[in-house]
């Protein structure tokens, strides 16, 4: 594991903002952690736009019914990688017709016309949620699950 110990450090002395960072940790965490901080350099740009967002309160509401973690379905779908897919479509969950058969793709338009009025956009769907009004709160939910996604 610290075989490239070596080259990470010839990285460390090139990128000395991450020094004192770098510093902190004994030798063998220090070539990952050089390498990890490399690679976040090297990729700076959309792909780390993605990294999980904290939890927004407005998201406490759909907690009591889905889990964030990816496969863990309650009564609800997990919503882990929601942003991007199909409707529908999360392996393991038991979806209603309506749903199965809505044919949307969740991105932030459809997400925010879906958290508007569930009931509108996915007539009989089995989500026992009336909408979220504020859309604010709408915005800060869509940026959330779109963290938890790499779609
Ligand atoms: C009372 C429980 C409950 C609450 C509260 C709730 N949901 Fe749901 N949600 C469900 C159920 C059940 C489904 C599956 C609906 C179906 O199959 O018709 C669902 C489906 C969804 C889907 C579609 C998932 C997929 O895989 O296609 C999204 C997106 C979603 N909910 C987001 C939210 C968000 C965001 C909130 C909070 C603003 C929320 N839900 C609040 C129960 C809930």
């Amino acid at each position: 594991m610290c075989h490239d110990r070596h080259r990470a450090h010839q990285m460390k002395r090139s990128i000395r903002a991450y020094d004192a960072v770098a510093l902190k940790f004994p030798p063998c965490l220090l070539s990952l952690s050089s390498a990890a901080m490399l690679m976040m350099a090297l990729h700076a740009g959309p792909a780390f736009a993605d990294t999980t967002l904290p939890m927004p309160s407005a998201f406490q509401t759909c907690a009591g019914c889905h889990s964030v973690k990816p496969a863990e379905n309650f009564d609800a779908p997990s919503l882990a990688g929601v942003y991007g897919r199909h409707a529908g479509t999360e392996p393991g969950y038991s979806y209603s017709t309506a749903m199965k058969n809505s044919k949307i793709i969740w991105d932030a338009a459809t997400l925010d016309a879906y958290l508007t009025a569930p009931q509108k956009v996915v007539p009989n769907n089995q989500m026992a949620f009336a909408g979220l009004p504020d859309p604010r709160a709408r915005a800060e939910i869509i940026r959330y699950l779109r963290s938890l996604s790499n779609n």
